[in-house]
């Protein structure tokens, strides 16, 4: 049914009757399509289903466009990424073109769907603005970074998940909770993978996250765990180009510690939530798709 999705997509690009957009379009590597698969899981696959689907997946590729440009990423999911291969400008307005063709597709589904995921928009942008703006700070406060993931990457699953229950006529709140808790574990699990694999796994550097000057939960953790003299060091560290020495004083440290654990087990606390809230509700398929998130290694 994934398919029905990727030729809905594709349909609204040709509708564009635009050469150099629908090649462009052709170059993005696919995702995991992971919100299409929660809504078609969800709601099943009526047209509404399918249409509100892409939409949520052309606005979710935006995203990443205009992300790759503000993190200037030269990856994404190991292969170069837009910018890299045409430049900023080009990356920018495919997100553009990508965001307001879906915007224009939603307002044909219904009012409701689009109120929740106009609004996760908003919320993403937010998110977005305020990534950027800790980056230049040493966060050390675990609510700010969960009010930022929040914003930057559940509430769009969030909305994926409440958009579908709105169609299939079953109860929002409770699938925005479980949409909630998966985005929430879906982007710890992201920040702790950029600690524990390879950069050649990964398709960026190793430890990229902390280089850019963002201090993922991990990071939190371990300066809760060090002495004072390390807190400084780790603190030096913070937003700088590492040598092979400092990443492996991180990594040895984060060991010590077993701050990984501690981190993934935050994750996997926010999955069993979610399998049991769907579970009370009858939805035992949802679980499968939960499990995936917390058991990806890339
Ligand atoms: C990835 O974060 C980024 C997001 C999940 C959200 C990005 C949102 C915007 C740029 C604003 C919305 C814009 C439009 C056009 C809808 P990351 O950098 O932590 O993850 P990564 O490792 O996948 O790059
Ligand atoms: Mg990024």
């Amino acid at each position: 049914m994934l398919n029905a999705v990727e030729r809905k997509i594709e349909q609204f690009i040709e509708e564009l009757q635009d050469k150099e957009v629908s090649s462009l379009y052709k170059k993005l590597p696919q995702g995991k399509r992971l919100r299409a698969k929660l809504i078609l899981k969800i709601a099943g696959s009526s047209l509404p289903v399918v249409k509100t689907a892409a939409v949520v997946e052309m606005i979710h590729a935006a995203s990443l466009l205009h992300d790759d440009v503000i993190d200037d990423a030269d990856t994404r999911r190991s292969k170069p990424s837009l910018n890299a291969l045409y430049g900023n400008k080009t990356a920018i307005m495919l997100g553009d073109i990508l965001y307001s063709k879906g915007f224009f597709e939603l307002n044909n589904i219904s009012a409701d769907v689009s109120k929740v995921v106009s609004n996760a928009v908003t919320q993403l942008s937010l998110g977005e603005l305020k990534d950027v703006s800790l980056s230049s700070t040493f966060n050390l406060d675990r609510e700010i970074y969960l009010e930022m993931i929040y914003q930057k990457t559940a509430s769009l699953i969030e909305a994926s998940s409440g958009a579908a229950a709105l169609l299939a006529g079953k109860p929002k709140e409770v699938y925005m909770t479980y949409g909630r808790n998966l985005g929430l574990a879906f982007q710890m699990i992201d920040d702790i993978l950029d600690i524990t694999q390879d950069a050649q796994t990964l398709g960026k550097p190793a430890l990229h996250d902390f280089v850019e000057g963002k201090t993922t939960l991990p990071y939190i953790y371990l300066y809760e765990a060090l002495q004072d003299d390390e807190r400084e060091k780790l603190r030096s560290l913070h937003a700088k180009a590492l040598s092979k020495e400092e990443q492996g004083w991180i990594l040895s440290n984060m060991k010590t510690h077993k701050i990984i654990e501690r981190a993934t087990l935050e994750a996997k606390t926010l999955i069993d939530e979610a399998i049991a809230v769907m579970d009370a509700h009858g939805e035992t398929a949802l679980s499968g798709i939960a499990k995936e998130m917390i058991e990806r290694d890339f």
